[in-house]
């Protein structure tokens, strides 16, 4: 998905070259959510010589991040501007951009320009709803536009406004006072940040439905020589020397600064002469008059809680393989300190300080509502026959977009549980919202502390699996399953009846990181495997129960990485259809690990043999010959209790999926045409 970075230095003395590799850098730190093009601006003059009339600089490429360095860098070679000319003052904006509106090209890229003079840039995230009325009106005004983006609309109205605002003659009008006015004729969902050659150094940032972030980093005295922090909780007013970011993602601030501020819905964030300062933007409010600025609000700095290791790949070639070799740890740390021992008995408990309080109104509901997209849907999926057996409610899966269309229904008595690993996905959030709308109890399961997701729900649990970078989801799956199988526990804890059952699973939980370190030990018979597959076209993969969900997902992981057909398929459904596609040559997945399923799946396999299907079989440990005589290639895995086993099984497919797009030669962090979050319907 598109991508944010911008960068403000006040009263800190930065070369020309050093900001340039400060937003290429915040901008490589954005590449893994999706992108297709970028674009930087950066001031062509210091603002001791700086005049009106000099325009910032733009450059925009398609491609990676990389080919816009290289044509910037050869840009500014032909031209007599100096990388080492210093600036004590500073703004330049840059973006990744996922194609919306307009084929990937340098004039679809952003910052989209007001015209000729870059009076006004603008860097975009999420959709501009009506860009074709705006687009309309400012034809009529003499405006002509380059690119077919919906977003080039918001720069040509702010010149618009400000050339309006000025057609006395001198300049009155106030940056903040015509982003304030453009904003009142947006309407859909957008993080925006402008710069103006009229107000140079000087941004403005604000916000509606995409996420946007500020990180701020002060220095206590004059001037900087990169050592000393100030310890303030608030942004300091004018005069401190300082380095501000903003960013659609934490990920691209956690190296310069931890402390952060998550911009909200309708605010306006202008950052002028070392001071922010924060306006609440009322949407609903057209009082005519039309310059008039809303009161400034204070808001309080907070602490990322996110390492900067933690974005990096270590020892691993990819993310991907990262993320599902850090599992057995990512695990441990989704249940850090949620099994306790409870009580006067001795046994083990599942305590979720986010959902104790909202328990007894969870046991009276209605209905459980799963909602969630992609991965996260899967997840929800996996844990539901633990959460009908423990707690005795029904419990439905909604694909966040498909509750939409159907506009179903949702009553007050539902507990509706939002699950999405970065809390910003546009289809969760507008099935938040909708939910939120029908009074229902709005539960959030996220990996991402103050995303939309967490901030809007009314309780939650945070799966805490650490950054996931890969956009292929692997590790924060596995540690969903893990908070939903908590979640579950922490239900049906008032029953007991289930109080055996209950303590197994704890007992299997705390077991868990161990098993998932053994499965992780079939990594080179994956390879093995994803070798004998490299050139099929398609790969089915059949489940049931508890792995239906790991058919599904193992999957999804085939299709989205290694570009190739692959259908996770419903076991109970194979004689409904998908037993016309088998023959000797299409390979086959079929998961039969030990559980109640289990004499269902053997004889599934039985009949698929039958009709000379090419099998390759995942079974628990020791049941090799017990499933297909030693006729097929198996996945062993080791057996932990029937509603983990998903977390279990998915690991090797997970492998399979990676050795399989390396193998392929595709790229696994960055699939083609797909984005971490989609924060676009
Ligand atoms: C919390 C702290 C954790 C601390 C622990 C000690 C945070 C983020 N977590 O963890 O650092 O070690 O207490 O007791 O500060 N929430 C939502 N929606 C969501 C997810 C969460 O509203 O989608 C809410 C929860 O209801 C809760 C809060 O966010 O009020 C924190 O949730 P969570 O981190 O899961 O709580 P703890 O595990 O108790
Ligand atoms: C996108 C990602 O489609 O969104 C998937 O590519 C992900 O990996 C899905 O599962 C849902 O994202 P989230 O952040 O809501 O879990």
């Amino acid at each position: 998905m598109c991508g944010i970075f911008a960068y403000l230095n006040y009263d800190v003395s930065r070369d020309r070259r050093y900001i340039l590799e400060v937003l290429f850098n915040g901008l490589r730190r954005l590449e893994y959510r999706g992108y297709d093009s970028a674009g930087i601006s950066i001031d062509s003059s210091s603002a001791a010589v700086h005049r009106p009339s000099d325009p910032p600089l733009v450059f925009r490429q398609e491609g990676n991040i990389e080919s816009l360095v290289k044509s910037v860098y050869r840009d500014v070679s032909a031209t007599d501007l100096n990388l080492e000319e210093s600036f004590s003052i500073h703004a330049g904006i840059a973006h990744t951009r996922w194609a919306t509106h307009g084929e990937p090209a340098p004039r679809n890229s952003h910052p989209q320009s007001s015209g000729a003079g870059n009076d006004f840039l603008v860097v975009h995230n999420g959709v501009i709803t009506n860009y074709k009325v705006l687009q309309e009106s400012l034809l009529r005004h003499g405006y002509t536009f380059e690119s077919e983006t919906d977003t080039e609309v918001i720069p040509k109205l702010a010149k618009f406004v400000f050339d309006k605002a000025n057609e006395g003659g001198d300049q009155t009008v106030t940056f903040c006072e015509v982003v304030l006015e453009v904003m009142r004729h947006l309407e859909g969902a957008y993080a925006l940040i402008f710069k103006s050659k009229h107000y140079p150094n000087e941004l403005i940032a604000c916000k509606r439905g995409s996420p946007l972030l500020l990180g701020v980093k002060e220095y206590a005295q004059e001037k900087s020589n990169g050592t000393s922090y100030n310890d303030m909780k608030f942004i300091s007013k004018n005069g401190h020397p300082k380095e501000l970011f903003l960013s659609s993602d934490a990920h691209a601030l956690v190296e310069h600064t931890k402390k952060v501020l998550v911009i909200e819905d309708s605010e306006v964030v202008d950052i002028k002469d070392g001071g922010v300062t924060i306006f609440k933007f009322d949407h609903g409010k057209r009082d005519g008059k039309s310059h008039s600025i809303p009161a400034s609000v204070q808001r309080a700095l907070s602490i990322l809680e996110m390492e900067a290791e933690q974005i990096s790949k270590g020892k691993y070639d990819h993310y991907m393989q990262k993320e599902i070799h850090e599992q057995p740890e990512s695990l441990t740390t989704t249940m850090r300190g949620r099994l306790i021992r409870g009580g006067t008995s001795k046994r083990k408990s599942v305590l979720l300080g986010g959902l104790k309080d909202h328990l007894k109104t969870i046991r009276r509901s209605r209905r459980i509502v799963f909602i969630g997209c992609g991965t996260s849907y899967n997840a929800a999926l996996a844990a539901r026959p633990i959460l009908e057996e423990l707690c005795g409610i029904p419990v439905m899966m909604e694909i966040a977009s498909d509750l939409l269309d159907r506009q179903a229904p949702v009553y007050r008595d539902d507990t509706i549980i939002f699950v999405s690993q970065s809390g910003e996905t546009a289809d969760t959030l507008n099935a938040l919202e909708y939910t939120l709308e029908n009074g229902a109890l709005c539960v959030g399961i996220t990996n991402t502390v103050g995303s939309s997701i967490d901030r809007n729900t009314h309780c939650g649990v945070h799966i805490n699996a650490g950054s996931e970078i890969g956009v292929a989801s692997t590790k924060a799956y596995t540690s969903q399953i893990v908070v939903m199988a908590m979640v579950a526990l922490a239900i049906g804890a008032d029953s007991i009846s289930t109080e055996q059952r209950r303590e197994g699973i704890i007992e299997s939980l705390i077991n868990l990181p161990d098993k998932v370190r053994e499965v992780l030990k079939l990594d080179q018979e994956m390879k093995d495997l994803a070798r004998s597959l490299i050139s099929e076209q398609s790969l089915l993969m059949f489940g049931r129960g508890y792995n239906y969900a790991t058919a599904l997902e193992g999957a999804l992981k085939v299709k989205e990485v290694a570009l190739m057909h692959s259908e996770g398929i419903l076991a109970g459904e194979m004689k409904h259809g998908p037993l016309a596609l088998v023959d000797e040559n299409l390979p086959i997945v079929v998961i039969a690990t030990r559980d109640q399923s289990f004499s269902k799946q053997q004889s599934v396999i039985q009949q698929l043999k039958a009709r000379k299907g090419r099998l390759i079989v995942m079974c628990s440990e020791g049941d090799a010959e017990a499933v297909c005589g030693g006729s097929c290639p198996v996945i062993e895995v080791p057996q932990v209790v029937d509603c983990l086993q998903p977390v279990v099984n998915i690991v090797p497919l997970q492998l399979l999926a990676y050795h399989l797009t390396v193998l392929r030669g595709y790229n696994v962090d960055q699939p083609r045409n797909l984005a971490k979050s989609v924060t676009t319907e």
